[in-house]
């Protein structure tokens, strides 16, 4: 069966090499970041897409979109499905860190924080699950189920330490909704 993986936050770092393990795995992965990293994703998705598969599909496609946006999220799974197939896999990777004693943090720094890493992991989950559902019982591989939603929680999701209070609290999130 063919695989097709979202990776949100892919144009570098841990979502790119996420990316580049799934292709190996034979997966088609959709490479997001938001619109300011449009050369990145380009890059990534030029540099996967490098060889060519064996059915003619590409790797790799570039979809910027911030996941903070419900809609956004929707639009980049069915633009996905479009031009990959069923969505079998959703990674919420995207997150931002922000080193800041709690007393020094503002409302605003809250806000933004939870926005993307408890928001829009919300939003990939929900909007993942919910096209997963429209398409069906899986088909099963040894057993196992073929879809699946994952995210990025942190180590600080699971003891929070002072200077990055209000991303630990994020990152508790993460592991609350999942
Ligand atoms: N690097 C680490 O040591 C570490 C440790 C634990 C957990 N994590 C978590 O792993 C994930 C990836 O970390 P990383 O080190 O690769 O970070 P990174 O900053 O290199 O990559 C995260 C990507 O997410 C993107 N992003 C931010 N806001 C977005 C939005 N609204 N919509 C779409 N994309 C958005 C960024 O532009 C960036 O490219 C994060 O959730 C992070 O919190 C990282």
């Amino acid at each position: 069966m063919h695989r097709t993986a979202i990776i949100t936050g892919s144009a570098n770092g841990i979502g790119k090499a996420i990316a580049s393990r799934l292709v190996r795995d034979g997966y088609s992965v959709c490479i997001n970041d938001i619109r300011s990293k449009a050369a990145d994703i380009d890059a990534v998705v030029a540099e996967l897409n490098a060889t060519p598969s064996s059915d003619g599909r590409p790797k790799a496609i570039s979809i910027p979109a911030d996941v903070t946006s419900g809609t956004s999220v929707e639009a980049m799974i069915r633009e996905t499905v479009d031009k990959l197939g069923p969505l079998t896999l959703m990674v919420a990777n995207a997150g931002i860190a922000q080193t800041k004693p709690l007393f020094s943090a503002t409302g605003e720094d809250v806000d933004k924080v939870f926005s993307v890493n408890v928001k829009g992991v919300f939003n990939c989950y929900t909007r993942a699950a919910q096209q997963m559902i429209a398409q069906g019982d899986p088909e099963t591989a040894a057993g196992l189920r073929v879809y699946k939603i994952l995210g990025a929680a942190s180590i600080g999701g699971f003891r929070a330490s002072a200077p990055l209070g209000v991303y630990c609290a994020s990152k508790f999130a993460v592991r609350g909704l999942t």
